[in-house]
């Protein structure tokens, strides 16, 4: 995780950010250390990436890399106002030991539209709006892992994170309405016990969730997808990032999975 010392919208880049914005800081960081506090409740350790002046979007950790069985493959930000955050994830990585760092040719913006299923080796990527579709062939060969290309056609929701999550290797939730139909038809298949979400949960955030495969972490306002997982079996934590949602994020966007391998 990354702490939003100079969170800011200063920017437009996605259909949430809107210019001029006024952005409580001290409320985005209150909202930050909660989630970050949260994960430590349950169980989880967190790593902190040094936040740099004038990257405003670094919060949003999750799309600085993508990592599996301790292989790490840089992301290569769709615009210039995001590019530097890169090389400090790739410092982050190379000083913590992680010796297995790829530095990507094709645009990709990590775990924002990579999800990885680790019991099924399987990778799930979108593409649409930031990571270029020939960046999975490379994702593909990077991790020696299949890929299920996703694509996105809803701006609002411009990162796979944002428009699907897993819940385990076989259960996924997601918005149809944020993917191509040739897509959908793919995770109907792929997927057959999806909870589907509905468009008010995506555009709550509902879907930038994080589940240990009990509790999963969402924000409150995703009433509908709350209640289908509680039916489930599943244990809702909300929070409330609304500060950092100016920006287009919330949960997932500010959490960088780990997988170190063994
Ligand atoms: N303002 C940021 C951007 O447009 C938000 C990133 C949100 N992150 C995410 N994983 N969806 O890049």
């Amino acid at each position: 995780m990354c702490p939003p010392t100079y969170f800011g919208v200063q920017y437009a880049t996605n259909a949430w950010m809107d210019l001029p914005a006024s952005v409580d800081l001290d409320r985005a960081m209150m909202q930050w250390k909660l989630l970050k506090s949260t994960y430590e409740q349950l169980g989880h350790h967190v790593e902190l990436l040094e936040p740099v002046a004038g990257l405003s979007d670094m919060v949003f950790c999750a799309n600085g890399s993508f990592s599996v069985n301790g292989v790490v493959l840089g992301a290569k930000f769709r615009f210039p106002h995001r590019a530097a955050e890169a090389q400090e994830h790739r410092r982050w990585y190379t000083a913590h030991g992680w010796s297995r760092f790829v530095t990507p040719e094709h645009v990709n913006e990590g775990e924002g539209d990579l999800i990885y299923l680790p019991g099924r080796g399987l990778i799930l990527a979108g593409y649409g709006f930031r990571t270029e579709r020939i960046a999975h062939a490379e994702i593909a060969e990077v991790f020696a892992c299949p890929v299920i290309s996703l694509q996105l056609v809803d701006e609002r929701f411009y990162h796979l994170d944002l428009s699907l999550f897993a819940l385990d290797d076989h259960t996924l939730s997601y918005f149809p309405g944020a993917f191509s139909s040739s897509s959908q038809a793919a995770l109907a298949r792929e997927f057959p016990d999806a909870l589907i979400a509905t468009e008010a949960d995506a555009l709550a955030f509902g879907l930038n969730a994080l589940s240990d495969g009990h509790h999963v972490v969402l924000p409150p306002a995703a009433t509908h997808l709350r209640q289908v997982l509680a039916e489930r079996g599943y244990q809702p934590i909300c929070l409330d990032l609304s500060e950092l949602g100016k920006s287009g994020g919330s949960v997932k966007c500010c959490t960088a999975e780990l997988r170190p391998g063994v």
